[in-house]
């Protein structure tokens, strides 16, 4: 089953002389449950496609269908209650809120929804993240890999039809990248999770189900399942 799909996804930055089409016309496939690594190099157009991929911004054409919905044709508003029910970022530098201990942190997409944490559910991704006795502590009191687990349990929590990841282990040392990758697997696996992971490096890409290739705003490989 298709959960993701870009059609002729075009984008735009600027106008006239300075111009820059950072995404042309990128049409991809992504199955429920695959690990897809998107791989390039600097300038390439990858955290353009993964912003597009999670309605963070509009491309200039072409649409994305999450899940069978065309998002693109959502108001703002709406789009912003998609991305919180929908998608689950994971971002190179964190984005822990420094002044909640790590279960609020993990909680907090599910309260902005308005709803209440199946504390079951949090307990169960706290233990299999290795993070239950670091439950209150606060993120600068953690270590760059433990944070990382916070955000990656923070993007689980709300049980997303999509992770997207911008190089979720750039800030990491080699051993702990190769845990937190570990971890994505399992996650892929375990709970059937759809993971769309940007990688400058290609040890860790190798660990993907599928490498997606782009270079000047084209794929050039593995676009289609
Ligand atoms: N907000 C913006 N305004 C103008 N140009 C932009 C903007 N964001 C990105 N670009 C340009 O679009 C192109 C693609 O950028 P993008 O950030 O998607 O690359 P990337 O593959 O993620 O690179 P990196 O590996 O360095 O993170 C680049 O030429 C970049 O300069
Ligand atoms: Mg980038």
């Amino acid at each position: 089953m298709i959960i993701l799909e870009t059609k002729n996804l075009q984008k735009i930055y600027g106008s006239r002389e300075t111009a820059v089409h950072a995404l042309r016309k990128v049409s991809l496939t992504v199955e429920k449950g695959e690990f897809v690594a998107v791989v390039g190099t600097s300038g390439s157009g990858k955290s353009t496609l993964l912003h597009m991929l999670g309605g963070l911004d509009r491309p200039t054409a072409g649409e994305v269908i999450v899940d069978g919905k065309s998002i693109f044709t959502l108001k703002d508003e709406e789009l912003a209650i998609f991305r919180r029910r929908k998608i689950g970022f994971i971002f190179q530098n964190y984005n822990l809120v420094p002044v909640l201990n790590v279960y609020d942190n993990v909680v907090l997409p599910i309260q902005l929804d308005g709803n209440e944490p199946n504390k079951k559910y949090v307990d169960l991704l706290m233990h299999a993240l290795g993070l239950e006795d670091k439950r209150y502590a606060l993120p600068n009191n953690l270590s760059g890999g433990q944070q990382q687990r916070v955000a990656i349990a923070r993007a689980l929590a709300t049980k997303p039809a999509i992770i997207l990841a911008d190089e979720p282990t750039g800030n990491l040392d080699s051993r702990t990248s190769q845990d937190v990758m570990g971890l994505l697997k399992i996650t892929s696996q375990r709970l059937k999770q759809t993971i769309v992971m940007i990688t400058h490096n290609e040890e860790i890409a190798q660990l993907a189900d599928r490498i997606i290739r782009i270079e000047d705003g084209r794929i050039l490989g593995g676009g289609q399942t």
